[in-house]
């Protein structure tokens, strides 16, 4: 069996992880790209990391380059390309200079890999991927955000920390926007097959929610240059190893809603099932009111986004 291809567009700080990560588990052969002015360190990093091979023992190639044409062919394709936003700012005061860049790699991305799974992480990323998918071209299947994966660990994560149990027995879901009006859903959550509410009173669990929602400011303000790059790298992972080994699992992801929740036309964070063909499916479920009126006012600041950008008139 041939290996699978994992081509990188962006080596900062999120590409690198990845070409760590995926190196580090046999996902494939990695390609890390990016423009020839930015590409001396992304060959300082490449080697570097073609280096922790040896100890590790695994027999993957990892190449760095600007040309295109290196990535021809590939399976999957994760677009880090773009700024980060920096402290006392929001992932929205990027989008102009990100938008411009996301159209310049969308057309490329087309013609040497037009067959891969996309998955983008520039922000704001809802918007982002709108206008990827927009101009390259490529099906809806095909192309999705990093928002719940991201989101929803870090929901996991706050309440593991608060309840003092396992990550690993959390179980629950973020949807929406990937931004300050995420939706981390409470009535859902459970640890351990237990209801999140029962565990937990509801001034601690609106903490938590909040701390989510704002979880990458946090890091953003911590950091003072650059943002979250260790858990946006895992969350990509995470997606990839679902549709490289079929699993199916169910991961939000900002995917294009075509009716699902009342939305449509719009990339929104949603249960999506990634498997080998890419988002195979988004699965719908209940919402209470409250949880449609939190839908609704997510979708509302993506829609101000994406008509701001010029994305949809
Ligand atoms: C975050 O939430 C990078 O937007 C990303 O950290």
């Amino acid at each position: 069996m041939s290996r699978h291809k994992i081509a990188l567009v962006g080596g900062g700080a999120i590409g690198s992880t990845i070409a760590l990560m995926t190196t580090q588990r046999v996902l494939g052969d990695v390609v890390m790209l990016d423009r020839p002015e930015y590409i001396d360190p992304v060959h300082g990093k490449a080697l570097d990391i073609l280096a922790v091979r040896p100890h590790f023992g695994f027999d993957v190639d990892l190449t760095s380059t600007s040309d295109y044409h290196m990535i021809e062919g590939a399976d999957i394709v994760v677009v880090t390309a773009g700024v980060p936003r920096g402290p006392n700012m929001t992932r929205e005061d990027v989008l102009a200079v990100n938008i411009k860049i996301i159209e310049e790699v969308a057309g490329k991305i087309k013609k040497h890999a037009p067959d891969a799974f996309v998955i983008l992480t520039t922000n704001p990323v809802d918007a982002i991927v709108h206008a990827f998918y927009k101009h390259s071209g490529m099906k809806k299947s095909q192309v999705v955000g990093l928002s719940g994966a991201l989101d929803t660990s870090r929901f996991k994560n706050f309440i593991s920390m608060e309840t003092g149990y396992s990550v690993k027995d959390v179980s629950c879901l973020v949807m929406g926007g990937h931004g300050p009006t995420m939706i981390p859903i409470t009535r859902t959550a459970t640890v351990g097959g237990i209801p999140l509410r029962d565990l937990l009173s509801d001034e601690r669990i609106n903490y938590i929610v909040e701390r989510t929602r704002h979880a990458g400011t946090e890091i953003v303000n911590l950091l003072g240059n650059g943002s979250a790059y260790f858990s946006s790298a895992s969350a990509i992972v995470e997606m990839m190893e679902s549709v490289i080994f079929d699993k199916k699992r169910v991961i939000a992801s900002s995917a294009l809603c075509e009716g699902e929740y009342g939305i449509d036309g719009h990339f929104i964070g949603v249960p999506c099932v990634l498997g080998s063909s890419g988002v195979e499916k988004i699965i719908e479920f209940k919402l209470t009111d409250d949880e449609q009126d939190m839908v609704d006012h997510t979708l509302q600041s993506i829609k101000k986004t994406v008509e701001q950008a010029g994305i949809i008139e």
